[in-house]
């Protein structure tokens, strides 16, 4: 094993092991580790034909102490079991899930990133089912795989806002799957997330898909802004992914003095922010320069404002054990 730590980015690279449990009618197994990525299945497997599969993800990080610890993984379960019941996947322990985390990260301690080279390690849930069938139906067989990724401090050399496209499809119906993190939303986002680089837009943001008028979220990440009153402001939707990352900057938000709430964003409210960011696991935050939407643009300066570093500051402060952990957001290993 030989990793340049100041070269990782956000891409697979594989480790040592995963992590795999088995279902069959409701009944998980013990869960084994695995030196291999290849998995055999039915090519008759519901996952690749009806789509019963669903992701997570979360961060270990190597802390100022030494030690290795995990960001908030009792959400990433919870999340991932509400994802699991609105397509019909089996159940699962929180206690399977996160057991399944601390094996995974402890065979993997060499692959995690130094304290200091900004880097961690990605840990990647994947369960799908897996019985072979040709009805539409719930699968009864599922495999819940962890896997682990070293990935990079997302920024070198500066945080370098972004420019953004408003998206004119939809990621997820009002009533479908936008609350969950089913491996088809990311499906549904590729194309409009195409047309959107073609455009110099790293990142798509989409409306919400009954009347078009409100903010939803970009296509893997939650949208987040800072009034000229500097209020922290989230959208309230329906279809959108409830973000860990912004959970904890909205309760950060709330210790600087930025009366954070969550409601809906009318689109023409872009004209009356100071700052805006892409907020998910991978980055934290990334600030946007400017948003096109159709012949309009609003833009947001050029560097990161003052009130999206103090977040970026205080969230990656505590991910790394520099600051104090008062909610007990960290996972020890
Ligand atoms: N929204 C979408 C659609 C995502 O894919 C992600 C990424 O995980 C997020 C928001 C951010 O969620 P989290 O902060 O839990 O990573
Ligand atoms: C994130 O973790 O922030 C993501 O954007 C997840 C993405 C790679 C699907």
């Amino acid at each position: 094993m030989d990793i340049d730590w100041s070269n990782l980015k956000f891409e697979f690279l594989p480790t040592k092991s995963n992590i795999r449990f088995t279902c069959h009618n409701n009944r998980w197994d013990e869960g084994k580790l695995y030196n291999t990525y290849d998995i055999t299945m039915s090519v008759a497997a519901n996952c690749l034909h009806y789509g019963q599969a669903i992701f997570e993800g979360m961060k270990a990080f190597r802390c100022k102490d030494g030690k290795v610890r995990v960001f908030r993984p009792q959400e990433n379960a919870e999340r991932m079991r509400r994802s699991a019941a609105r397509i019909m996947m089996a159940d699962f322990p929180a206690e399977m899930f996160l057991d399944g985390v601390r094996r995974v990260v402890r065979d993997n301690l060499e692959y995690i990133p130094p304290y200091g080279t900004g880097g961690s390690l990605y840990i990647r849930p994947v369960m799908f089912g897996t019985t072979a069938q040709i009805g539409v139906n719930s699968s009864v067989d599922y495999t819940l795989v962890i896997m682990v990724v070293p990935v990079g401090a997302y920024y070198k050399g500066g945080i370098t806002p972004v420019d953004a496209m408003v998206s004119d499809f939809d990621r997820a119906a009002p009533r479908g799957t936008g609350t969950i993190k089913c491996a088809g939303n990311y499906a549904a986002s590729l194309y409009p997330g195409k047309l959107a680089k073609e455009a110099h837009c790293p990142v798509a943001l989409f409306l919400d898909p009954k009347e078009r008028e409100y903010i939803d979220e970009f296509g893997t990440s939650n949208f987040l802004a800072v009034t000229k009153a500097g209020q922290y402001v989230t959208p309230e939707s329906e279809s959108i992914l409830p973000s860990v990352t912004n959970k904890s900057l909205f309760a950060i938000a709330g210790d600087l003095g930025m009366n954070p709430v969550q409601r809906p964003i009318h689109v023409g409210e872009l004209a009356d922010m100071a700052e805006v960011a892409a907020c998910g696991t991978a980055v934290v935050l990334t600030p946007v320069r400017r948003i096109y939407y159709g012949d309009k643009v609003f833009s947001y300066g050029e560097t990161i404002g003052p009130k999206l570093k103090a977040l970026y500051d205080h969230m990656t402060g505590i991910q790394y054990g520099e600051l104090p952990d008062t909610r007990n957001w960290l996972m020890d290993i």
